[in-house]
């Protein structure tokens, strides 16, 4: 045979594959016949392919040509096949939306979910609430009065240094601590007082994995007559078991708080190793979860409360630490970076 009929042949044979390709996806009514022509003609192993390898036969200097000829069937079909898919999802497309597609999978609906910090302090209020306390609240923006000085912390005392915080304008601030609503609750109502104070505070802390410039509190004070120290320990105790469970221990260490006196930091067990020792706890078995003691007589004074007659216990906590804790957040910036992804898995 010639190479003059070799490639004569090849031209043949790709005519005709073009020909019965146009006819085989004008007339496909479905995607699925529509695949089956592309596999048949264009597929890696279709009747184009096959027709190509005959290019090798082809004498050199007609080779260009018949490549040619080659690669323009190639295109005509790709683009007519192209086309017909096209056509074919037009004609598809009102049936389709004639009705709803009941095999659809459902669209999940976007449902708002409680911060993790919320959740704590709501279970917290909920546990005092079994002990008689209210919630109350005070605002974020407070006088150094009710922020220190009512608190018995002298304007210039160091106290007064770990609390550096934002100045407004003369004698504002935003407040260091939710203690100032002691002072507000104490000179608005008489003993019997239990109250929870939850709320944002602000200092001037930089934004690390263990430190925020504004977080959450949860101030706690219960002032009565004949209020002891044993109240306030059966108290604290009653919130560990309940909070995190009844095996918890508790540890009340000696500590300095100008408005307490005697002043403790309360530590729990640790929940994560139970005391044996980890990373959580730096291998001490304990957690610092609170700072307390019982109300300082000169905090009784500058709210006009009779110290003689009336004793109390307050405390603090920061709910941001104990969420971490108890769902092992390594960071607290997680907390406050609204990645919903990141706290949707608590909602
Ligand atoms: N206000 C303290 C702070 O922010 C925490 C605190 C300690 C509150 C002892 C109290 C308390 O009520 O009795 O560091």
């Amino acid at each position: 045979m010639s190479s003059k009929d070799e490639h004569g042949n090849l031209r043949e044979t790709l005519e005709s594959i073009r020909v019965e390709a146009l006819e085989a996806i004008q007339e496909a009514e479905d995607a699925e016949t529509l695949e089956k022509a592309r596999v048949r003609f264009l597929g890696r192993n279709g009747l184009l392919s096959r027709a190509l390898s005959g290019l090798r036969s082809v004498p050199a200097e007609e080779r260009p040509e018949a490549g040619k000829t080659a690669n323009q069937v190639k295109q005509t079909l790709e683009t007519t096949l192209e086309l017909r898919v096209d056509e074919l999802a037009a004609l598809l497309a009102p049936e389709e939306s004639a009705g709803p597609d009941l095999t659809l999978p459902g669209r999940r609906q976007w449902r708002g979910g409680v911060h993790p910090v919320t959740a704590v302090i709501d279970e917290i209020c909920e546990i005092f609430k079994e002990l008689g306390f209210t919630r109350a609240a005070g605002p974020e923006v407070e006088t150094d009065w009710h922020n220190f000085t009512a608190l018995n912390i002298p304007l210039d005392h160091p106290a007064a240094d770990m609390h550096d915080t934002f100045y407004l304008d003369e004698g504002l601030l935003l407040r260091t601590h939710t203690s100032p609503v002691q002072v507000r609750v104490m000179m608005e109502h008489e003993p019997p007082v239990r109250i929870l104070a939850p709320g944002m505070v602000f200092r001037r802390d930089p934004y690390d994995a263990s430190h925020a410039p504004a977080f959450e509190q949860v101030e706690g004070l219960a002032v009565d007559e004949g209020i002891d120290f044993i109240e306030f320990r059966a108290a604290i105790d009653y919130f560990v078991h309940r909070f995190f469970g009844p095996s918890t221990r508790t540890r009340f260490r000696p500590s300095y708080f100008p408005f307490t006196e005697p002043s403790a930091e309360v530590d729990v067990s640790c929940i994560i190793c139970e005391g044996s020792g980890c990373a959580a706890c730096k291998r001490t078995g304990w957690i610092e979860i609170m700072g307390s003691g019982m109300v300082n007589p000169a905090v009784f004074e500058a709210v006009g409360y009779d110290p003689e007659r009336y004793t109390g216990y307050a405390f603090g906590m920061g709910p941001a630490r104990i969420a971490m804790l108890r769902y092992r957040i390594p960071d607290i910036r997680l907390l406050y970076e609204a990645d919903v992804g990141f706290l949707e898995q608590f909602a």
